[in-house]
């Protein structure tokens, strides 16, 4: 068998901390080709291109800070270029960025590759829900697994441990993608239920908006295991009514459901810019740019995804706190409906 090369698709937080683990397990096994294309969104920082920083210094200065990265993951700004050799691609990049990136690599592409997409966020599509992972399918015609769990990106680039769930039909792909990713601090536990695992990374960020609007209203842990629990109601029913397979209650104990949905709801971004909307009054554009230094939200916008999709089956009345995240970022809703949101929520589905 042939060496297969892998390219990364995204160098933001995530996309810089999982090419550090991709660098180093690719060059300790003789599957993969030892070089590691890296595309990235081009920026000048203080007068250096930042794909420049990284193959001279080998830090992404921007976005993972402090940590080097593998002297073979090569930084490149042309996404052809990045990718048409690649066996395997990594997609890891802000949801929103998706179509427009498919549309680019759609046609250069080298056959038989197929990739997995560690990007967290839903789209809406004519009949409801699309995964990402269905775009990326659909536009590009190739197999695709996904990668979620647990894993604020800097806590991953320290080597702390922890666990990620891969969703993947293909025993043949999972097995690879398991040397591709595990580590002794980053364990794999690979299902098969791809879109369940998919959903989950979606929605726990709208949870996590919540979350930090109990932390900004001054609101302590017993409030915010309530959040956890009645929005992980929301996820399980949501992904009944919307995956296309069937859904294993399972996949929601495993590290891409409860675990996420826990780290994310007390650390992360989603959490910290819905604390300080609560706070301070000010948008959540204003404090994406004030507060993330160029990285993306994106729970607000998935509630906007869910709220159209709800709306579009009649559903809005069935998912109180995925509606209430929705129009208290989005529609002025004063920030205090989302604890009587809490209140009034059904115990049980
Ligand atoms: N950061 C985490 O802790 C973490 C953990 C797990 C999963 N994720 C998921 O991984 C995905 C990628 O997140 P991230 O943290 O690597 O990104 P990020 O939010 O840190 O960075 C933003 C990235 O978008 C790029 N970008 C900016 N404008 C662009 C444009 N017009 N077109 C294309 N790219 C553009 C930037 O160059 C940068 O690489 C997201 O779906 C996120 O939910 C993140």
């Amino acid at each position: 068998m042939p060496a297969l090369r892998v390219s990364i698709i995204g160098s933001g937080n995530w996309g810089s901390a999982i090419a550090k683990i991709i660098g180093c397990n690719v060059q300790g096994s003789n599957r993969f080709q030892p070089v590691v294309n890296m595309w990235v969104f081009e920026e000048v920082i203080e007068g250096r291109k930042l794909t420049e920083i990284i193959n001279q210094d080998h830090e992404n200065v921007k976005y993972l800070p402090g940590h080097k990265l593998p002297r073979n993951v090569v930084a490149i700004p042309d996404l052809v270029k990045a990718t048409e050799d690649a066996d395997i691609l990594v997609f890891v990049i802000p949801h929103q960025f998706i179509h427009r990136i498919c549309d680019q690599l759609a046609g250069h592409l080298k056959s038989g590759v197929y990739g997995i997409s560690l990007i967290k966020g839903v789209d809406e599509g004519p009949d409801g829900l699309k995964l990402i992972s269905d775009i990326i399918r659909e536009k590009l015609g190739i197999e695709i697994s996904v990668l979620m769990g647990a894993n604020i990106a800097s806590e991953v680039a320290d080597e702390k441990f922890c666990e990620t769930t891969i969703g993947c039909k293909n025993p043949r792909h999972g097995q690879i993608f398991k040397e591709i990713f595990q580590t002794p601090n980053f364990r794999v536990t690979v299902v098969d239920d791809c879109d369940t695992v998919e959903i989950c990374g979606a929605l726990k960020n709208i949870v996590a908006v919540g979350a930090g609007f109990c932390d900004g209203l001054d609101f302590g842990d017993n409030t915010k295991a309530a959040v956890i629990r009645l929005g992980l109601m929301e996820m399980v029913a949501f992904a009944k009514l919307f995956c296309k397979g069937s859904v294993s209650t399972n996949t929601f104990l495993e590290s891409c459901g409860v675990a996420d949905l826990i780290t994310t709801c007390y650390g992360g971004r989603n959490r910290k810019v819905a604390e300080a909307f609560a706070k301070t009054g000010k948008s959540i554009e204003e404090l994406e740019k004030e507060m993330l230094n160029g990285q993306k939200l994106q729970g607000p916008q998935a509630s906007a995804e869910v709220y159209k999709i709800l709306k579009q089956k009649d559903l809005v009345d069935k998912f109180p706190l995925f509606v209430a995240v929705y129009r208290i970022c989005y529609e002025r809703c004063p920030i205090q409906a989302f604890i009587s949101c809490l209140q009034n929520h059904p115990e049980h589905y």
